[in-house]
């Protein structure tokens, strides 16, 4: 009988990836960076990890093709909000924030209204927005989000923040801190019972890791 295995999908290239390694390694878990090959098994741990997109994973877990992922909670909050969500990591932490160029004075969220706004985040967006009741146009992008207002695509921009420096080097100033994130454990509402049952090992392992890290 062909031996079960959890499947576990982290970054494929990016801030995450490296710690995510990282964490499963502690746990006792060694597998391949995922350069060479997308899929990877462990040596001593029922686990194939799979090298993925961020933004692909929620899509993955949800269908079940994909039992388990670390990856930014932003993620999920973003697209992944039927996902259920495990034990937070520590890492990758960031913001997603609201910035305007540094040199327009900003005087609170009203100061969006009807303008431009370009992002990789548009459901967190639309929700901050709608809560504070203010309308705006928003212009999606995936990636040099930053560079926006520059070129006159947009006023404003949402996207991650971590040290700072993209927005600095782009002269844009952070407006509103919309969530805070890091990295979590994301798990699939289809995983099986057997599957569920490595699953408890691992999460096991996780928490002393993590324990042992405060
Ligand atoms: C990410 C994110 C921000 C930046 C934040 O971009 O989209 O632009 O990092 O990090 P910082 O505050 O430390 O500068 P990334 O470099 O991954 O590129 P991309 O947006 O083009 O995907
Ligand atoms: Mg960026």
């Amino acid at each position: 009988m062909k031996e079960e295995k959890l499947r576990i999908a982290i970054q494929k290239s990016g801030r995450l990836n490296e710690d995510s390694l990282k964490i499963l390694k502690d746990a006792g878990i060694s597998i391949d960076n995922g350069k060479e090959q997308l899929k990877a098994s462990a040596r001593n741990f029922p686990v194939e990890v799979l090298y993925l997109r961020n933004g692909d994973i929620p899509q993955y877990l949800r269908d079940g093709v994909v039992d388990v992922a670390i990856l930014g909670e932003n993620v999920l909050i973003e697209k992944g909000k039927d996902i259920i969500r495990g034990e937070k990591l520590g890492f990758s932490k960031c913001r997603v924030s609201l910035a305007v160029p540094k040199s327009v004075k900003y005087n609170g969220i009203q100061d969006l209204e009807g303008k431009k706004i370009a992002t990789s985040y548009p459901n967190t967006v639309k929700d901050y927005l709608a809560e504070k009741g203010i309308s705006a146009d928003l212009h999606i992008i995936n990636g040099s989000v930053e560079i926006a207002p520059n070129i006159g695509l947009a006023d404003a921009i949402c996207d991650i923040v971590s040290s700072g420096s993209t927005l600095f080097k782009n002269n844009l100033k952070e407006a509103e801190v919309m969530l805070k994130s890091e990295a979590i454990l994301a798990i699939s509402p289809n995983i099986s019972e057997a599957r569920q049952a490595i699953l408890d090992k691992l999460q096991f392992r996780l928490k002393s890791v993590l324990n042992a890290r405060t």
